[in-house]
């Protein structure tokens, strides 16, 4: 079967992709329509990300994002997802505390949502032992290191990361020591390109860009960010494709003074009486009246 008509991918076909110099195209979802047009665009895999805090949910970070929250939208996801490999985010505090509870929390996007891989941000040496564990558990885990908003208290701001020398060596070696832990791809946030590329070059596994530049094997944004349907601060690295809200605006203007006018609904858009008799029937029942 051709490579590109896979049923299902696979983390397998990820990894064929990346020998065969393939771009892997990654997506976020959080809901069934949305996961059911981007599996048709042919994104390999859809990440029901921690990101729907600020782009659904209206929360001013990813933290106080819950472990329900992401079980419900992953579920979502993956009812509209016929051939994206589906990842469900661990949202802050649900990886943190024991290795017991973060594998009994990631094996919940396995087993009651339905998801075939988590993502973890960062590479601490305490959060590789974790990875080790999952990994241990049979749950496949995507690394992400870079810019791992759910640091966001600790770095004051999001902002691109990797620009000095000592920082830039961390994320190299973060993402070399994710792929020993056994990880099977890695997100590179928000890092300046060149630094994207050496990491990209001295790792087999993928790695998914997000404001890393052009080199890396894969590239994901967050759909809300990619049609315009965000409304707010866009970083220089999102790319818009359309003007959701722009459009969304216009439409719901449009109903508003229709509504207000009087011209909806109009008789195309009303349900009729087959026969008038009918209706004096229904105004003098038994002919009286
Ligand atoms: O939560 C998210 O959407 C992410 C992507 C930005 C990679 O982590």
């Amino acid at each position: 079967m051709p490579i590109d008509k896979i049923p299902k991918v696979t983390i397998p076909y990820l990894h064929t992709k990346k020998q065969k110099g393939e771009k892997i195209v990654a997506l976020t979802a959080y809901d069934f329509p949305t996961a059911k047009i981007v599996d048709e665009a042919g994104a390999d895999f859809i990440l029901v990300g921690d990101s729907l805090g600020m782009v659904v949910l209206g929360y001013k970070n990813t933290i106080p994002v819950t472990m329900e929250e992401m079980i419900h939208h992953t579920k979502a996801v993956v009812r509209g997802a016929q051939r994206s490999l589906i990842v469900g985010d661990m949202p802050y505090f649900s990886f943190h505390l024991s290795v017991d509870e973060t594998v009994r929390n990631a094996s919940r996007f396995l087993k009651e949502a339905g998801a075939q891989t988590v993502k973890i941000e960062g590479a601490s040496k305490k959060r590789l032992r974790v990875i080790e564990s999952l990994v241990e558990a049979e749950i496949p885990v995507l690394g992400h290191v870079g810019l791992t908003p759910q640091s966001i208290y600790h770095l004051g701001q999001f902002k691109v990361r990797g620009k000095e020398i000592a920082e830039a060596r961390k994320i190299m070696q973060g993402a070399k020591d994710l792929e020993n832990a056994g990880v099977y791809g890695v997100v590179l946030e928000c890092i300046p390109m060149e630094l994207a590329k050496e990491i990209t070059q001295r790792l087999a596994v993928p790695t998914i860009g997000i404001g890393a530049g052009p080199h890396c094997d894969g590239q994901i944004l967050v759909f809300h960010d990619l049609v315009g349907y965000a409304n707010g601060y866009l970083p220089k690295f999102v790319k818009r494709y359309a003007d959701i809200h722009g459009s969304l605006s216009k439409a719901l203007d449009a109903y508003a003074k229709d509504v207000k006018e009087g011209v909806f609904p109009d008789h195309a858009h009303s349900y009729h009486l087959k026969k008038k008799e009918i209706l004096q029937q229904i105004v003098k029942p038994n002919g009286e009246g």
